[in-house]
C-alpha cells in the first residue's frame, strides 16, 4: 500500500541509473558494482503514475518494457551521462540522481591496447564532473532534485552534507553497514533525509517497494501547496544532524 499525495500525471522526470565506465584503452575500463536496479525501479514506479521518464543509464543488464512515456539514453562514461542529462534537465520537474557515477577517470585513454611490458603500471586519474552538483547549481525553485548517498560511517551527517552541497531536496541514504542492502541486492534499506530537516528510516524491503516509498515521499513534497526548493549552507546542514 502506498499513498501518492499529488498527481504525477504528465510530470517529467529525469533519472540517472547504473554505473559509469571510464575507459583505460580500447578493451579495458574502470567501473563499479552498481546494478541499476534501484534507478530502474524508480523509473517504473513513475511511469505507473503517468509521469514521463527520461532514463539516462550506464551499462546494466536490465530490460525495461518499452513505454510511450519512457525515453532511455544509454551512456558509458560520466561525461556522456552529463551531456545526456543536459538535454532533459531544463524541462524536468523532478530529477533523481541514482547513478553510481565514477568520481575519477583515467587522464588519458590509450588509443591501442596497453601491453604488459613492465612489472608495474600506474594510471593517473582525474576528477569527473559531479553531475548532481552541476544541476543543483542551476536548479530552479520549481524543480525538485533527489540524490543518493552511500556511506560507511557517520551516515546521516555525511548524507545531510551531500544534501546541502548538491542542493538536493531529498537524499536517500544507504549504509554499507546494513546487510542485504545496496549494490547488487534485490533488497534495500534506506533512510530519507529532507531539506525540511526530517529523517525517516525504512525497513529492509525489495527495491520495487523501496521505489514506491521514494516516489511517495517525492509526491508528498510536491503536494505542499507552495513547493519551492530550499537552499541552505553546508555548514548549517552538518550542524542540524549531529
Ligand atoms: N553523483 C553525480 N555525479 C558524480 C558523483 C555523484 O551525479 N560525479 C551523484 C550520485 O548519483 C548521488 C550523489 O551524487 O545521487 C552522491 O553520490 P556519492 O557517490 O555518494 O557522493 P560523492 O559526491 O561522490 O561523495 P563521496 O564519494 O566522496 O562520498
Amino acid at each position: 500500500m502506498y499513498n501518492i499525495k499529488t498527481s504525477l500525471l504528465n510530470k517529467k522526470v529525469l533519472i540517472t541509473a547504473g554505473p559509469t565506465r571510464e575507459a583505460i584503452d580500447p578493451v579495458r575500463y574502470i567501473s563499479n558494482h552498481s546494478s541499476g536496479k534501484m534507478g530502474y525501479a524508480i523509473a517504473e514506479t513513475f511511469l505507473k503514475h503517468g509521469a514521463t521518464v527520461y532514463l539516462v543509464t550506464g551499462p546494466v543488464c536490465i530490460q525495461m518494457i518499452p513505454h510511450q512515456h519512457l525515453k532511455i539514453v544509454n551512456v558509458n562514461s560520466a561525461s556522456e551521462m552529463y551531456l545526456a542529462c543536459c538535454q532533459f534537465f531544463e524541462e524536468a520537474d523532478i530529477a533523481v540522481f541514482a547513478a553510481a557515477v565514477a568520481d575519477y577517470r583515467p587522464e588519458k585513454i590509450a588509443k591501442q591496447k596497453i601491453k604488459k611490458d613492465d612489472d608495474s603500471f600506474t594510471i593517473k586519474m582525474v576528477k569527473n564532473i559531479d553531475i548532481a552538483f552541476e544541476f543543483g547549481r542551476i536548479k530552479r525553485q520549481d524543480q525538485l532534485s533527489v540524490g543518493f548517498a552511500l556511506e560507511t560511517n557517520d551516515e546521516v551527517s555525511h548524507a545531510a552534507s551531500k544534501l546541502a552541497r548538491k542542493n538536493f531536496d531529498m537524499v536517500i541514504l544507504n549504509s554499507m553497514n546494513d546487510a542485504n542492502a545496496g549494490f547488487g541486492y534485490d533488497t534495500n534499506k534506506i533512510t530519507i533525509i529532507k531539506s525540511d530537516k526530517t529523517v525517516k528510516q525504512f525497513q529492509l524491503k525489495t527495491k520495487k517497494e523501496v521505489a514506491k516509498d521514494i516516489v511517495t515521499e517525492i509526491s508528498g513534497i510536491l503536494s505542499r501547496t507552495s513547493f519551492t526548493s530550499v537552499k541552505r549552507s553546508e555548514h548549517e546542514y552538518e550542524n542540524m544532524y549531529r
